[in-house]
C-alpha cells in the first residue's frame, strides 16, 4: 500500500516524481524517497515523513537535469517508517534500484539464502530482498535485467507493482505487477510509471494498465513490450487506454482539503452517477451492466454484499434497500472475513462487490473465492480500470471523480446511487413494486442531489457544533432502519481523522449496554429523520436526555419534538425513507471534518491510516 512513480524521457525527472509522489500521497505517507539516473551513477535521497519532507531533503536532486528516475511514497509494512526502510532500495553493488507497492511474502526465506550467500541488508524490508535477488539472479545467470526481474518475480509469493532501474541499461525501466496497480502513460517520445494515472495526466491521456502476472520493458525510442511473467509469452497489442481524467478534478480548487472538496463535490458527483442511466418521469433505468445480465438478478436466490470501511457501510444501506424494494434476501459480509471462512455461495447468488479505490486487497480476494464457487460477481467501483473493476464479471462506475481524501464521502453517496438505481430496477422486474411506486422513487432519487445542496448550506451551524465538542473524548452515534448503517459511517469518520473514539449503535439497542457510557460528557448523534422509526426514536433520544447526555440531532426540516429535546439540531430536507442515507450522512462528514481541522489533525492524510488498502 505505497505509490510508486517513474519517469523516463526528455523533460526532467525530479519536478515530474515528486509531483507525481504528491498525487500518490493517499496511497501511504509515512516516508518517501527518489532515485535520479545522473550519468554514471544512481543519486538516492530518502527519508521517513511526507513527500514536503523528502523535498527539503533533496536540494542537490532538485538541481539535477537527469532524465530518467523513480519515486515512491511509503506506507509500512515491513520495518518501521525510517529513512533506512524508505524507498528505493538499492542492491549490493549499488547499480540497481528498485520501488515496490505491496508484500514479498516469502522475503525471509530468500533473505536467510542470500545472506548465506555474501548479501548484506541494510533495512527490516521485503523489497531490498527483491532487489537484491534481481541482481543475484542476473549475476548467476548472466541475462539482462528484464530477463532477470522475471526469474527472480518467479521465485516470489506476494504481491508487487515494482519498477526496476539497472545502470546497466540506463535507458530503460522494468516494470511488474502482480495483485498492485500499475499504469503506464504512454507519451512522445517518453513514458511514465505510476500506480495510477493522476501522476501522469497532465502530460498524456494514453495509459496501458498491466493485468497481473504481467511484466513490461519500458525502453526509450521502442513500443512498450509487455510479457507474461510466468511463462515468457508476448502479449500482443496491449490495450492503451484513453483516459478522461482531468487535472482539475485531482486539485483542491480553492478548498483547504480534498476532504472538503469532496463533500462540497457531492451534489454533482451523484449528478455524474445517475447521468445517462436515470429518466425518472418515463419509469427509465438504463444501465447495461443490469440489462445485459437482468436475468441473474430476477432469479438470483440471495444477494451478497461484500466490502470494506464506508463500502461495507454502503453496503449494510443496500441491505435495506434490496430486501425492502426487491424481497430479495441480502447478506452483507466484511470482505476480510468472508474470504477466510469457507462461505457457501452457489451458481444461484449474486456477489456485489463494492470499492472505491477498486483495489482493496480483501475484496479483491474475495471476489476471486466467489468467482471460483461459481457466483456471479457484479463490481461497484469507482476507478475506472481498476482491478476490482476487471476482475467482477461486469459493473458500474459511480463516476464519483477521483477520491484523494482518505476519508471516503462522495463514495459513499455514489455508491449508494448506483446500489438504489439496482435495487430499484430489481424490483420493478420481479413485480415486488408496481409502476407507480417505481417512479416516485426514481423521481425522488433525482432529487437528492438538490437534497444534498440543501443539506450543504448548513456548514456554519454545524461549524459551530463542532466548537463545543472538539475537545470530546468519546462519541455516540445512533440511528435505525435506514440510517443504522450512518451511524457506523458517522462514527467512522470522526474515528479515522479526528481521532476521537466513536461508536455506531441501532438506537434500539443502546439499552442492551452503551447507554450506561452517557453521561454530561458524551456527546451523542441521533440520526433521526422523520420518515422511519421517527416515534421509537424520539423515545431513545428521550432516554439520553434522561442521563444528561449532549443531544446532537440530524432532524427533518420543521421537526419539532426532536428538536425540544436535542441540544443541538441540523435540519434536512424531506426525501423518500429508502434515500435519507445519502442526506443524513452529509451533516456528519462536515461535523467530522471541522472537529478534525479544529484538533490540527492532518485531515486528508491521517495517521496509520492510506486511501487504498492493498495489503491484507
Ligand atoms: O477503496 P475501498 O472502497 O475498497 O476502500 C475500503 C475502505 O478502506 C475505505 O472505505 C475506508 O474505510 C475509508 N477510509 C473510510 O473513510
Amino acid at each position: 500500500m505505497c505509490g510508486i512513480v517513474g519517469y523516463i524521457g526528455y523533460r526532467e525527472a525530479y519536478p515530474i516524481l515528486i509531483k507525481g509522489l504528491k498525487r500518490l500521497e493517499y496511497r501511504g505517507y509515512d516516508s518517501a524517497g527518489i532515485m535520479l539516473y545522473c550519468g554514471d551513477d544512481l543519486a538516492v535521497t530518502k527519508t521517513k515523513g511526507k513527500v514536503s519532507d523528502l523535498e527539503q531533503k533533496s536540494h542537490a536532486l532538485a538541481k539535477s537535469k537527469a532524465k530518467i528516475g523513480i519515486g515512491h511514497t511509503r506506507w509500512a509494512t515491513h520495518g518501521v517508517p525510517n529513512d533506512v526502510n524508505s524507498h528505493p532500495h538499492v542492491s549490493n553493488s549499488g547499480k540497481i534500484a528498485l520501488i515496490h507497492n505491496g508484500i514479498i511474502e516469502n522475503y525471509d526465506s530468500i533473505k536467510r539464502e542470500l545472506t548465506k550467500r555474501g548479501y548484506v541488508f541494510h533495512s527490516d524490508t521485503d523489497t531490498e530482498v527483491l532487489v537484491n535477488l534481481i541482481e543475484d539472479v542476473k549475476i548467476k545467470e548472466n541475462v539482462k535485467l528484464g530477463k532477470a526481474v522475471q526469474i527472480a518475480l518467479q521465485k516470489v509469493i506476494g504481491a508487487y507493482a515494482i519498477a526496476v532501474f539497472d545502470l546497466d541499461k540506463p535507458n530503460e525501466l522494468v516494470v511488474a505487477k502482480l495483485g498492485s496497480p500499475l499504469a503506464i502513460g504512454i507519451g512522445e517520445d517518453e513514458f511514465f510509471i505510476a500506480s495510477d494515472a493522476t501522476p501522469f495526466i497532465e502530460f498524456t491521456n494514453n495509459a496501458l494498465y498491466l493485468e497481473d502476472g504481467e511484466m513490461a520493458i519500458v525502453r526509450l525510442g521502442r513500443e512498450v513490450r509487455v510479457r507474461k511473467i510466468q511463462d515468457d509469452v508476448h502479449v500482443h497489442n496491449p490495450e492503451i487506454q484513453e483516459l478522461e481524467l482531468n487535472l482539475e478534478q485531482i486539485e483542491k480548487g480553492g478548498y483547504e482539503h480534498f476532504m472538503l472538496k469532496e463533500i462540497f463535490e457531492q451534489p454533482n458527483a451523484v449528478r455524474d452517477t445517475l447521468r445517462g442511466r436515470l429518466q425518472a418521469e418515463q419509469g427509465v433505468v438504463k444501465m447495461s451492466s443490469i440489462d445485459d445480465y437482468l436475468e441473474k438478478f430476477v432469479r438470483a436466490d440471495r444477494i451478497l454484499i461484500i466490502a470494506c470501511g464506508t463500502s461495507w457501510h454502503a453496503g449494510l444501506v443496500a441491505e435495506y434497500l434490496f430486501e425492502d424494494l426487491a424481497r430479495i434476501p441480502v447478506e452483507v459480509e466484511y470482505a476480510s472475513e468472508f474470504r477466510y471462512r469457507n462461505p457457501v455461495i452457489t451458481s444461484r447468488d449474486v456477489v456485489i462487490a463494492i470499492s472505491q479505490s477498486g483495489e482493496t486487497a480483501d475484496t479483491l480476494a474475495a471476489i476471486k473465492l466467489a468467482k471460483e464457487r461459481g457466483a456471479f460477481v457484479y463490481g461497484v467501483c469507482n476507478v475506472v480500470g481498476s482491478s476490482i473493476a476487471r476482475e467482477t464479471h461486469t459493473g458500474a462506475y459511480t463516476h464519483a471523480g477521483p477520491e484523494i481524501g482518505v476519508a471516503s464521502t462522495k463514495a459513499f453517496t455514489t455508491q449508494l446511487t448506483v446500489l438504489s438505481l439496482i435495487a430499484a430496477k430489481m424490483a420493478r422486474a420481479i413485480g415486488t413494486i408496481s409502476q407507480s411506486e417505481f417512479i416516485a422513487f426514481l423521481s425522488a432519487l433525482d432529487q437528492v442531489p438538490s437534497k444534498i445542496e440543501t443539506v450543504l448550506k448548513t456548514e456554519e451551524s454545524i461549524k459551530k457544533i463542532a466548537e463545543v465538542y472538539k475537545d470530546a473524548t468519546n462519541f455516540l452515534y445512533l440511528g435505525r432502519g435506514y440510517n443504522f448503517p450512518v451511524a457506523l459511517e458517522g462514527a467512522l469518520k470522526l474515528k479515522e481523522i479526528s481521532y476521537i473514539h466513536a461508536e455506531g449503535y441501532p438506537a434500539a439497542e443502546m439499552k442492551h449496554g452503551p447507554i450506561a457510557l452517557i453521561d454530561e460528557h458524551m456527546p451523542v448523534v441521533v440520526i433521526a429523520p422523520k420518515r422511519g422509526h421517527y416515534e421509537k426514536i424520539v423515545s431513545n433520544v428521550q432516554e439520553i436526555k434522561a442521563r444528561k447526555g449532549k443531544i446532537i440531532a440530524i432532524v427533518s426540516k420543521g421537526d419539532t419534538d426532536i428538536a425540544n429535546l436535542a441540544d443541538h439540531v441540523v435540519e434536512i430536507p424531506d426525501i423518500h425513507e429508502a434515500l435519507t442515507p445519502m442526506v443524513t450522512t452529509v451533516p456528519l462528514q462536515i461535523l467530522s471534518y471541522y472537529i478534525a481541522v479544529m484538533r490540527g489533525c492532518n485531515v486528508d492524510q491521517p495517521r496509520n491510516l492510506a486511501k487504498s488498502v492493498t495489503v491484507e
